[in-house]
């Protein structure tokens, strides 16, 4: 009796439903999961035996003694612990992966806007096709992030990673991918974000020809849903819209490469078999998948256009209360009903730290030169608005309800002033001249008329 599901993509991953791959719905849940029937122990974590001969391995997300609700760690049912995954790691090429601090040029005092980076014809892995845009904080004190272009157009072949220095949130913009892990699988395509957290093993495959994305790694604390306040219980994102992959696994004793990110430096061993060999786990840490699209958007429903965190999907908190390490926020479509409204996000500066990307569709306050696969950074105290064309239409505008459709973009905040990368200050696709638009803003004065 074969009880394991034979995936034409993925033939070597086993998991015993016929749903490839199978999630099971809900965030931070204490989850359980097995691949093989009865391979959890029950009623303890670390029997005297475990089922199938399995080793059991503990994976600590935070410290042992963190308040329940921030206590996050998965018990592993594997064919060998992580131990025995190990080998010699010499220091590899990072390529255009950077690790913050690193300031490796002088901070420009300028918004800065990227159009998308091309896709090349270079082989590159998720991994080796990583281009470092933006650094902050200080990953060794587990304060600020790293914000990333991904390019890839290969999938990863007995190459697996893992990263020590952070979680990763991916945003992916173009291009499916499938993300095969010592917790299971997970396939993600444009519109839809995964999350990984630190130490997770992960094998990326490319399921079209080629792809592009975001990366935010967060040195921080782990991601979590924000507090709704009156909104209440429900909107924004709804924990039942979050997918954790029920557990597969492979066995493969075939000469194989672990690439580990640790203290900013990506180190590679040869390894004998693969590390994607948890049978069974269960535990609250875990990764897992969210569609932007099931966002449930709330706003002004009658005047002024209210602060962007209404549209924040999950934040890393900081010590200091409402002060994110980084809080991920996007604009999704939605309708816009504001009597007497200016309706695109007004003119600001921020003690807060912007970086942006577009998946798909305008951005409202830059419709123009804002390209999906684009960047834009808006640092600390650094001013920005709407563009001049954007500013007229929207101060102009016959203000009937209006729906903005086909758009998602996102907002990585970080209270850290973000440093710009070599790669990012060198690339071709820097627009020369961004930070002008504001000089485009006329004057619209006059002392006699209100
Ligand atoms: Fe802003």
């Amino acid at each position: 009796m074969n009880m394991f599901t034979a995936n034409p993509a993925t033939p070597e991953l086993r998991r015993p439903t016929a749903i490839f791959p199978g999630y099971m719905s809900g965030f931070g849940n204490g989850c359980e999961t097995e691949a093989l029937p009865g391979a959890l122990p029950v009623a303890r974590n670390s029997p005297q035996k475990c089922p199938y001969g399995l080793y059991a391995e503990q994976l600590s997300g935070s410290p042992f003694t963190a308040p329940r609700k921030t206590n996050e760690r998965s018990w592993l049912y594997r064919i060998r612990p992580t131990v025995a995954h190990w080998s010699d790691f010499q220091k590899m090429d990072a390529r255009l992966w950077r690790t913050a601090p690193a300031r490796e040029v002088d901070m420009p005092i300028a918004p800065l806007r990227w159009d998308p980076l091309p896709m090349t014809l270079e082989s590159l892995s998720f991994i080796e096709g990583m281009r470092s845009m933006t650094t902050a904080g200080d990953a060794g004190t587990q304060a600020g992030m790293g914000a990333h272009v991904y390019l890839a157009t290969r999938s990863m072949v007995d190459e697996y990673f893992y990263n020590a220095d952070g979680e990763m949130l991916v945003v992916p913009q173009d291009g499916r991918l499938r993300f095969c892990m010592e917790f299971g699988v997970i396939d993600v395509e444009p519109g839809e974000i995964v999350v990984i957290p630190r130490g997770v093993k992960i094998r990326v495959e490319l399921l079209d020809k080629s792809a592009r994305g975001y990366v935010c790694e967060n040195y921080g604390g782990a991601f979590t849903l924000p507090e709704r306040g009156p909104i209440g219980a429900n909107c924004l994102a709804n924990p039942r819209d979050f997918l954790t992959p029920e557990a597969a696994y492979e066995v493969k004793e075939v000469r194989s490469h672990l690439a580990v990110k640790w203290g900013g430096t990506i180190w590679g061993a040869e390894i004998e078999h693969s590390p994607l060999d948890v049978v069974a786990w269960h535990g609250n840490y875990a990764p897992y998948k969210y569609d932007l699209r099931k966002f449930s958007p709330v706003g002004p429903v009658l005047f002024d256009h209210a602060d962007p965190s209404i549209f924040t999907v999950l934040t890393s908190p900081s010590e200091t209360p409402g002060t994110a390490n980084i809080d991920f926020v996007i604009f999704p479509e939605r309708w816009m009903v504001g009597e007497n409204t200016f309706r695109p996000p007004w003119y600001h500066m921020n003690v807060m730290s912007e970086f942006m990307g577009l998946v798909y569709g305008r951005y409202d306050a830059k419709p123009e030169g804002f390209l999906p696969g684009g960047v834009s950074l808006h640092n600390c105290m650094l001013p920005h608005g709407p563009d001049a064309e954007a500013f007229e239409t929207a101060s102009n505008a016959d203000l009937k309800p209006q729906k903005l459709e086909g758009t998602l973009a996102f907002m990585i905040e970080t209270r850290f002033p973000q440093q710009v990368t070599a790669f990012a200050a060198a690339s071709p696709e820097l627009q020369k001249g961004y930070g002008a638009y504001g000089r485009h803003l006329v004057s619209h004065f006059n002392p006699t008329e209100r």
